[in-house]
């Protein structure tokens, strides 16, 4: 379909109620920027117990803003975090929590039918007005869209890990988010005090899209024994600037997760084959469940002493 325009049915949203599926790290960083900006945010999850995790990664994410903003004072940095939390509702209940949403932000598992079965769900109660996108960073968002007779109220916000610091939020328009939905959406991460960028709805969007390929490029430097992790790190730190090396970054992110990106354009065929060929090194260490930071180990150890972190 052609590009909408401003002429949607809809008034343009003031976003005020923020409602977010997933109380992950992604999840649980969204709500927490949210929060942190004054918007009311619900955190949804399964259950009690994964609400209880993503409190506790809020919980001590805060207490280093906390500390960034006042310095020398405990008492104001109690106060910042109290006021954060009060902010902030949870639940399990998914249809309850969309009630009164303007916008709902999906940052649950990376699945192309729970993301679908869960939007079908919202459309049916969340408010006419309310604007839907997800946090996905491998499925197509006009895919998820299609489960939902709001395709012109859906798009996609993607975020960086970690949320809180990252300055950067993709805003991603299919060929049906309409003007408007497109125009809450930045004004919605600039409230967030981020900077959006309008993407396509592209495999990787722009910043995946470059990270990516690097990435598996830097892991085939390693295979065809070029250099060891540690070098190409250490290169890419000092002779380029990046805040970490290729294989620091392999681990913060997960080699699931970036073999589960991999995998999924190799099938969808719009990138370059070359630069999403399978590597052995990669599938191996995620198939013995070294999958980086998270497992303790990846291409590095974070485990006990000598550990590298
Ligand atoms: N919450 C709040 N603040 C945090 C934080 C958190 N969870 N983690 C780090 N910070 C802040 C620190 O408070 C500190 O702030 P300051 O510089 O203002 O004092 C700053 O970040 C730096 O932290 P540290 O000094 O503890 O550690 P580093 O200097 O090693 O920085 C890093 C850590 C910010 C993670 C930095 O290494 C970095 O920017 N790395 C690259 C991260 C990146 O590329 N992310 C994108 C990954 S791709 C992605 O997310 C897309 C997905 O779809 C796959």
């Amino acid at each position: 379909a052609a590009f909408s325009t401003s002429s949607s049915a809809y008034a343009p949203v003031n976003v005020k109620n923020i409602t977010v599926f997933g109380s992950g790290l992604m999840g649980a960083g969204i709500v927490q920027v949210a929060a942190q900006n004054a918007f009311n945010v619900t955190m949804v999850d399964l259950n009690p117990e994964a609400l209880k995790k993503g409190q506790d990664i809020i919980n001590s994410s805060l207490k280093r803003v906390a500390k960034k903003q006042f310095p020398e004072d405990e008492g104001k940095q109690k106060e910042f975090i109290e006021k954060t939390f009060a902010q902030i509702k949870t639940s399990s209940d998914a249809e309850a929590a969309s009630k009164d949403a303007d916008l709902i932000i999906e940052a649950i598992v990376e699945n192309l039918t729970a993301k679908q079965q869960l939007f079908s769900r919202l459309d049916k109660v969340a408010p006419e007005h309310a604007l839907f996108c997800s946090n996905t960073s491998s499925l197509p968002i006009g895919e998820i869209a299609k489960a939902t007779k709001r395709e012109d109220r859906f798009g996609g916000l993607h975020f960086f890990n970690p949320v809180p610091q990252m300055k950067l939020v993709e805003v991603i328009r299919t060929s049906e988010t309409s003007q408007d939905s497109f125009d809450a959406f930045m004004d919605v991460c600039t409230r967030m005090k981020k900077t959006p960028i309008s993407c396509k709805d592209t495999p990787g969007f722009v910043v995946n899209r470059l990270l990516v390929p690097y990435m598996m490029e830097s892991i085939r430097i390693v295979e065809r024994g070029e250099a060891t992790p540690q070098d190409v790190d250490t290169a890419m730190k000092l002779g380029a600037g990046f805040p970490m090396g290729p294989f620091e970054l392999l681990d913060f992110v997960g080699l699931d997760t970036t073999k589960f990106i991999v995998d999924g354009w190799r099938k969808e065929g719009k990138v370059d084959a070359n630069l999403v060929a399978p590597i052995k090194i990669l599938d191996d260490l995620v198939a013995k469940g070294h999958l980086g930071r998270k497992s303790g180990q990846g291409f590095y150890s974070y485990q006990g002493v000598g550990g590298k972190k």
